[in-house]
């Protein structure tokens, strides 16, 4: 199948590694240009070279840029930067990293705020400073796409995640309406939700759980892959299809939903 993705040009953001690199990786191994940013220049550029050496990319494809999501001026920016380069932007990923694990007494408000911010206002944020850019983008190539990386924290809050479950509820509300108002223009915008996927991310949650419980950590993911139908966790380029699919040409019907990339972990019937 031709996902029609040659040459479109997408923003990708918390890309230097897990999640976020990965869907760099498929969105350019189909023929995007792409802007990756991420907190940290090193990482970032490496990210950027790694990949274009991976996949054999001409130059100036991928777009490394320093951009921390939780600053809106850095999205802006960044944005802008994207646009500058590459003449136009047709799919945005929102993305960062994760907010540390924890039950309600663990946090105080500051800490609240930051995960929301990092969360759910870098989201808004980047949607914000996009979208003129995407409407444009809709009206001379007939559509854009948004996607947004939440969790299946969103549709089955897990036990010692209480700030993740609460900053993804906000972003699937927002999600939901932008997809209400943008839907007329031809521009898409749909949340993707993984489960437990080998990142980095997934082993800070290891070790903190075996902080708190004193599993090891190998039966704290076996525990995990027991929970899902495939009976194992997954791998990003897994998670990263189903981004390329979204933010595809032939994706053109879908819009609103929250899909998870969860091997089966979330039980409920719709
Ligand atoms: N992996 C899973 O099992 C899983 C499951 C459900 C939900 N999620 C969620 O999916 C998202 C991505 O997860 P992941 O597993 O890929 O995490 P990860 O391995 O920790 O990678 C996070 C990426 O985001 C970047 N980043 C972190 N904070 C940022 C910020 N403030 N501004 C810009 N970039 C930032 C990091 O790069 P720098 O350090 O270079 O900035 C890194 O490239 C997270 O929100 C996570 O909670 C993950």
């Amino acid at each position: 199948m031709d996902l029609g993705l040659t040459d479109r040009v997408a923003f990708v953001a918390g890309a230097s590694s897990g999640l976020g690199y990965a869907a760099v990786a498929a969105l350019a191994r189909e023929g995007c240009r792409v802007a990756l940013c991420s907190r940290d220049e090193a990482r970032i550029e490496q990210a950027a070279d790694r990949l274009a050496a991976a996949l054999g990319l001409e130059d100036g494809r991928l777009l490394p840029l320093v951009c921390d999501v939780r600053d809106e001026a850095a999205i802006e920016r960044a944005i802008g930067e994207a646009v500058q380069r590459f003449g136009a932007l047709h799919i945005l990923v929102t993305n960062a990293g994760g907010p540390p694990s924890g039950f309600i007494g663990d946090f105080d408000a500051q800490q609240w705020r930051e995960a929301l911010e990092l969360n759910l206002m870098s989201t808004i944020n980047l949607c914000r400073h996009a979208l003129p850019h995407l409407r444009a983008a809709a009206r001379s190539a007939g559509h854009a796409r948004v996607l947004m990386v939440t969790s299946v924290s969103a549709k089955q809050p897990i036990p010692s995640l209480y700030l993740s479950n609460t900053a993804r509820a906000g972003v699937q509300g927002f999600a939901k309406s932008l997809a209400e108002e943008l839907g007329p223009e031809g521009i898409t915008v749909n949340t993707i939700l993984p489960g437990y996927t080998r990142t980095e991310r997934l082993k800070d949650l290891a070790r903190a759980m075996q902080e708190r419980t004193g599993q090891s950590v190998e039966a704290i993911e076996a525990g995990w892959a027991a929970g899902n139908a495939l009976k194992r966790i997954g791998d990003p380029q897994e998670f990263a299809d189903a981004v390329a699919f979204l933010a595809s040409a032939r994706a053109s019907y879908i819009t609103g939903v929250a899909l998870p990339v969860d091997g089966g972990a979330v039980k409920h019937l719709l």
